[in-house]
């Protein structure tokens, strides 16, 4: 399972929680748009933090909690991420979103919101190459896992199977060495914030995350 990894809540400094990730054998770093709107919190990425951001070494996969898609997938490809990933709520349009991240030369990740049908998701699964099922409602990190996120994620998983797709299962949210056990098997990436950022020693998290 390929591990990603949030820095939106950490016991350390935004440059240190960077240099942490980058020193671990993290597969990703997840990096965390809002914009105030289609969440309430707002992260502010000044020019030298997105500057930190681009020089890492690791793979990144942006995560937009936003509207606005088209803006926000022009200002966050200049990272370089390897997988834009969007909320299915925040689009009506979504050809139209997966067009605009695929001339970009990035993959296309689509996040879908806990109390979100997941079969509206279905006439996408062949465009895609990741969903992200979030365990939390979007907008903050440390929050508590959602039991249902089980199930939905078994859902999806079957889903995969029965229409012979290969996109690749995530998840996002209160995700911690507890929560991720009945999923385990399911998954092929998982994000994970506060359990690892605010832990003394990351790399010994993400390995009791995936043991
Ligand atoms: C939630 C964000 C997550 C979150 C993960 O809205 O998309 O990426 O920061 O953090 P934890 O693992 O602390 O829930
Ligand atoms: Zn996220």
């Amino acid at each position: 399972m390929q591990t990603s990894i949030s820095f939106l809540s950490s016991a350390y400094s935004f440059e240190k929680t960077i240099e942490l990730i980058n020193a671990s054998k993290a597969d990703f770093i997840h990096v965390d748009v809002m914009d105030g709107l289609f969440v309430p919190n707002v992260t502010n990425f000044t020019k030298e933090k997105l500057e930190l951001l681009r020089k890492s070494p690791k793979p990144k996969e942006v995560h937009l909690m936003t509207l606005h898609l088209k803006k926000y997938i022009d200002i966050f490809s200049l990272l370089n991420p390897e997988m834009l990933i969007y909320e299915f709520e925040a689009t009506t349009n979504h050809l139209k979103v997966i067009r605009a991240i695929k001339e970009k030369k990035m993959k296309v990740g689509i996040a879908i919101g806990p109390l979100t049908d997941l079969e509206l998701l279905v006439p996408f699964l062949n465009k895609i190459d990741l969903v992200l099922v979030m365990g939390v409602i979007p907008g903050s990190g440390g929050q508590e896992f959602l039991k249902e996120t089980i199930d939905r994620v078994n859902r999806l998983y079957t889903l995969r199977k029965e229409k012979k797709l290969n996109f690749l299962i995530s998840v996002d949210g209160g995700i911690n060495d507890r929560t991720i056990q009945p999923i385990k098997e399911q998954l092929d990436r998982v994000v994970t914030g506060s359990y690892v950022c605010k832990s003394v020693n990351f790399q010994e998290q993400i390995e009791k995350l995936i043991q």
